[in-house]
């Protein structure tokens, strides 16, 4: 299908009922939806769907750089690229779990870099993505990144995952206990996560480093669980821009911080450096689960 700007979109539906929506603008997931037809992820009111710019919400794909730590623009250029549907993509190495292909629905894209990317970024590279949506009505993201240059190149990546919650100020974070971060609102300065669970009453706009694979989100207002398993992707980005940052956000309502969480499987402290040939892969599964 196609939105109102004329740009493609890809739906995923399992035989339950569950969906999800990938724009190729960006390669972003723009919706994923259980099987009572209830949206998970959030969208800004105020999202701009018009080219470049990614839209405020779903999973925007941050790389080859997250944030302003680089020369480009903030959060690399793979969000605000069009990609293109890939029929017949290398074969991907089998995962044991709910993510094999078998049964389930996906689609796989594909971003080369233009010679305007090559300007500012002078490394050729293929960037696959697979977007699966499990019969369980799991979300996967599979990125594989190759380097199809002759000299190496490093990156750093996050999937910007927005989560729906219904208050933030009810939302707990666990898997992050005792974990270094980075606090991007501190100079990136580096502390030591103290508390049980992370729970919100400002700003946070952390990079924890090094964490488990797993990491729950508890909404308890709407007694609901998600869970973030990643593979390959060693740092978890959390992020809500609480009241004053969202009244200078333009795409994002000055209310709607309560409604948005972040959290991002991401590789950020550590480049991932690739040599020519290598290819690298990234993996987060997100599954959705009514807590008691
Ligand atoms: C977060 C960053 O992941 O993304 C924040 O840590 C940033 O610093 C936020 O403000 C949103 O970025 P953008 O470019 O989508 O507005």
């Amino acid at each position: 299908t196609k939105d109102k700007n004329g740009i493609s979109q890809a739906i995923l539906r399992n035989p339950r009922g569950a969906s999800a929506r990938v724009s190729l603008h960006g390669g972003q997931v723009l919706s994923w939806k259980n099987e009572r037809d209830e949206e998970l992820l959030f969208t800004s009111n105020k999202a701009n769907f018009k080219p470049p710019a990614a839209v405020r919400g779903g999973i925007p794909i941050c790389f080859p750089q997250f944030g302003n730590r680089g020369s480009l623009e903030q959060h690399g250029f793979a969000r605000n690229r069009t990609w293109i549907i890939e029929d017949n993509p290398p074969p991907l190495q089998s995962f044991a779990d709910s993510s094999s292909s078998d049964k389930a629905a996906f689609i796989d894209l594909l971003l080369k870099p233009s010679d305007d990317d090559l300007k500012i970024w002078p490394h050729s590279f293929e960037f696959r993505l697979r977007v699966l949506l499990s019969v369980d009505g799991y979300l996967t993201l599979i990125s594989r990144i190759r380097n199809v240059n002759c000299k190496p190149f490093s990156f750093s990546f996050a999937y910007h995952t927005y989560f729906s919650v219904s208050d933030i100020s009810e939302v707990r974070v666990e898997g992050l206990e005792t974990l270094d971060y980075l606090d991007n609102l501190c100079n990136r300065e580096r502390f030591t996560e103290q508390g049980d669970a992370l729970t919100f009453e400002s700003e946070v706009d952390r990079v924890y480093l090094s964490s488990s694979d797993a990491v729950a989100v508890f909404d308890h207002e709407k007694k609901r669980t998600f869970v973030i398993k990643k593979e390959g992707l060693p740092d978890i980005v959390v992020w809500n821009p609480w009241e004053k940052k969202s009244r200078v956000i333009t795409d994002f309502g000055d209310e709607e911080y309560k409604q948005m969480l972040c959290v991002d499987a991401a590789n950020i402290e550590k480049p991932i450096t690739l040599k020519p040939g290598e290819e690298w892969t990234g993996r987060v599964e997100l599954s959705v689960t009514a807590s008691i």
